[in-house]
């Protein structure tokens, strides 16, 4: 199907689906789940949902898509199974909502490019009074998603997949320069005891539920972004080694943006921690406090940074707009460009109550709902990543898995996952891939996707 595209080599697939797996999620929203999930707690339970259940839902995803070489609704089709195709649909849908906010975020993020440039390092102040600025923010989210969309406009191997390969490294070597000199720091330490040394006592329900739901956003799993680029595979990859290491990649970069924020946070505190739990705010505030200390190099410092975040970001909002493209290419007949821009129109649009939730709307802000997430009154964005991240995305998962190992069946699975890796067929891989696909993922995502809903949306909390 050459008429759809595709990557140009091995790389520039891994490189693409890492871009789409790190991104905001890994550098703004791990570090603000473990501050609110209390630390490492938290991360242990982030590391094993991503190593023992979404791994092998991401390589399940892949091959979905390389075999039917469509999107995520009319892969299901494709294989046969027409009744299913709601699962794509859904994951369409969790695409569009994530993309509405995601990009309210990269807007801010784009933003501080100019505040760092000028100078502006007021920490907590400065971010509320950047966020009701709603002209400017919702300028810097349209021109944002314009971006998004015209390089998806482009196709799949065009630029993206070349600055994905240079801005990544790039992106990494700044952050480890950060970490190095975030160590050095007084009462560092506190903050590494904060995000290393877990207190089980800390794991409840919500975490375990935040954490899930984490592990799916981060990794792009659960909504078929990984089956649309999955669709864009050569036969002869090897799709269970690339899904680790993009597995590998994601978790790495999340881990490395934690030790960059949590000694700042333990020097800030004064070691007690206090402001670790400052939700979506979180890197906004503390990152620039940081360079702040940094005198005059300070401003150039930020400003890289948050160019590099930027970049980070457009390789997942190109994947998020991605999905509901191909779905309007493939199934509603139309052009590409013209489908490209009407559906970044609608998302954006989509957006907006989240733009207006920081401080602008206390309606959207956190008035808008006192749902029992813990019990407290949520602002618009986070009322739309509980739908999306923690309830669309592993219920997703739960019905991918749930479907490529009963009813398209194992062997098929197997036979896909075998092309272009000769040695997978007997592996102890395979075993584990049979069991976790077929049995661990079904079992332990459905339970957590309804316990999941009752907790967050009606306060029900049954462990
Ligand atoms: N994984 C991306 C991130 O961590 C977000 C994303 C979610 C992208 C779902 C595509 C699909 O920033």
């Amino acid at each position: 199907m050459a008429a759809r595209g595709g990557f140009s080599s091995r790389l520039g697939f891994i490189a693409a689906a890492a871009g789409s797996a790190v991104g905001l999620g890994n550098i703004w929203g791990f570090p603000f789940e473990v501050g609110e999930g209390g630390g490492a707690a938290f991360v242990v339970v982030y590391l094993f949902f991503c190593f023992v259940l979404c791994f092998p839902v991401m390589a399940t995803e892949i091959a979905i898509g390389r075999k039917t070489e469509k999107n995520p609704a009319g892969a299901f089709v494709a294989l046969g199974y027409k009744n299913w195709a709601w699962v794509g649909k859904l994951g369409i849908l969790a695409g569009v909502l994530i993309l509405s906010f995601y990009n309210v975020i990269a807007g801010w993020a784009f933003g501080y490019i100019f505040e760092m440039a000028m100078g502006h390092f007021g920490g907590g102040e400065q971010f509320g009074a950047f966020t009701v600025q709603i002209v400017k923010v919702g300028a810097y989210g349209a021109l944002f998603m314009a971006t998004t969309a015209f390089v998806v406009s482009r196709g799949v191997s065009g630029g993206i997949e070349k600055a994905a390969k240079l801005l990544m490294p790039t992106l990494i070597v700044m952050m480890l320069g950060m970490v190095i000199y975030s160590l050095t720091l007084d009462n560092a330490m506190d903050g590494i005891r904060f995000y290393l040394v877990p207190d089980f006592s800390k794991i409840n329900a919500g975490v375990i539920y935040s954490a899930m739901g984490q592990a799916f956003f981060s990794l792009s799993l659960g909504m078929g972004a990984l089956i649309t680029y999955g669709s864009y595979v050569n036969k002869k990859e090897n799709i269970v080694s690339a899904a680790a290491l993009i597995t590998l990649a994601d978790v790495g970069i999340a881990f490395i943006a934690g030790m960059m924020i949590f000694p700042l946070i333990g020097f800030m505190s004064g070691g007690t921690m206090e402001g670790a739990a400052g939700g979506p705010g979180l890197i906004f505030v503390t990152l620039p406090q940081i360079f702040g200390t940094l005198g005059s190099i300070g401003p150039l410092v930020g400003t890289i940074f948050f160019v590099l975040l930027c970049f980070a970001a457009l390789t997942s909002t190109v994947s998020l707009l991605e999905v509901p493209v191909a779905y309007a290419v493939d199934e509603l007949n139309i052009r590409r460009k013209r489908a490209v821009w009407i559906v970044a129109g609608i998302i954006f649009v989509v957006g907006i109550p989240s733009l207006l939730g920081f401080g602008y709307s206390d309606f959207f802000s956190t008035a808008f709902t006192t749902y029992k997430d813990g019990g407290t009154d949520t602002d618009f964005l986070s009322f739309v990543a509980s739908i999306a991240n923690d309830s669309i995305l592993p219920l997703g998962g739960c019905m991918i898995a749930f479907f490529a190992a009963h009813i398209w069946k194992k062997h098929n699975l197997d036979e896909e996952l075998a092309s272009g890796s000769p040695k997978y067929k007997g592996s102890f891989v395979q075993k584990y891939m049979n069991f976790a696909v077929g049995y661990l993922a079904p079992v332990v995502l459905s339970i957590l996707f309804v316990l999941t809903v009752l907790f967050k949306f009606f306060g029900i909390s049954i462990i």
